[in-house]
């Protein structure tokens, strides 16, 4: 991979759109889910991107995590453009740069915390005793060394979401994408797994989620908020007095 500073004159940046459109043709008429949308944000940031419900904030998140492609425009990811890269280097890609939180947690009902976790090593080819020690690791560093064994039926909606969250952190990701993480919690399990994210950005990780509560996006540096597929405004916060 080139450095990112050949595309933008900065190799601190980590992801670069340009010109992003996303429209989905539903019969007569057409979505427009982003419309002409263009940002940069450097690596280890803690972003956080807000809007109204409809406002194309789960559209750039998949886009961002390669998860679809954009209609028109250009996407830059450490240096690459996305556009460019094959199946198999995007590929590479999703399951060694980036993890995704989602907000219904998205786990395998009948599996426990520990299969759970595992599960992204098993289809990456590692073996059952590196898969196992390395998810127990994931599992203790969100508090979740008592619940190994625990299916998602018998874990509380914050514990889901910690369960999620170390199966995205399995293979050390450098990028985290989080779409309304907190959004199926209670005010202390989302003040948790908030915490959990603070821990992640001091350590380097770049974050990208979404919210649209306004408490929760203020754990973030900036605020990025959409409206009609649009970014209407971007701000910077000021650094959190906390100790
Ligand atoms: N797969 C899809 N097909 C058609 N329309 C879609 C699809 N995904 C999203 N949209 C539309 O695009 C707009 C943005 O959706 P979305 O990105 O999910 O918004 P948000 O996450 O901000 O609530 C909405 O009007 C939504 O209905
Ligand atoms: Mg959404």
């Amino acid at each position: 991979m080139s450095t990112a500073s050949d595309h933008t004159g900065n190799a601190d940046t980590v992801i670069r759109v340009e010109g992003l459109y996303k429209r989905f043709v539903m019969g007569d008429t057409v979505v427009r889910a982003l419309d002409g949308v263009s940002f940069t944000i450097s690596r280890g940031s803690f972003v956080a991107i807000m809007g109204p419900s409809g406002s194309g904030k789960t559209t750039l998140l998949d886009i961002l995590g390669c998860l679809s492609r954009p209609t028109e425009g250009d996407y830059w990811l450490a240096g690459s453009k996305v556009s460019n890269l094959s199946d198999r280097q995007l590929a590479r890609v999703r399951n060694h740069e980036i993890g995704f939180v989602f907000q219904n947690f998205n786990l395998l009902a009948r599996s426990s915390a520990l299969v759970n976790v595992e599960l992204p090593l098993f289809y990456d080819g590692v073996r059952r005793r590196e898969r196992t020690q390395r998810a127990i690791a994931a599992l203790t560093a969100v508090g979740l060394e008592n619940r190994l064994h625990h299916c998602p039926n018998e874990l509380s909606g914050g514990q889901r979401q910690r369960v999620a969250i170390a199966r995205a952190l399995i293979n050390s990701p450098s990028i985290i994408f989080a779409d309304e993480p907190t959004g199926n919690l209670d005010t202390a399990s989302g003040s948790s797994i908030m915490g959990l994210f603070e821990n992640l950005h001091q350590k380097g990780h770049t974050i990208v989620m979404v919210t649209h509560e306004r408490d929760i996006a203020e754990h973030a540096e900036r605020i990025m908020s959409f409206r009609d597929g649009r970014l209407v405004t971007d701000e910077w916060l000021h650094p959190k007095h906390s100790n």
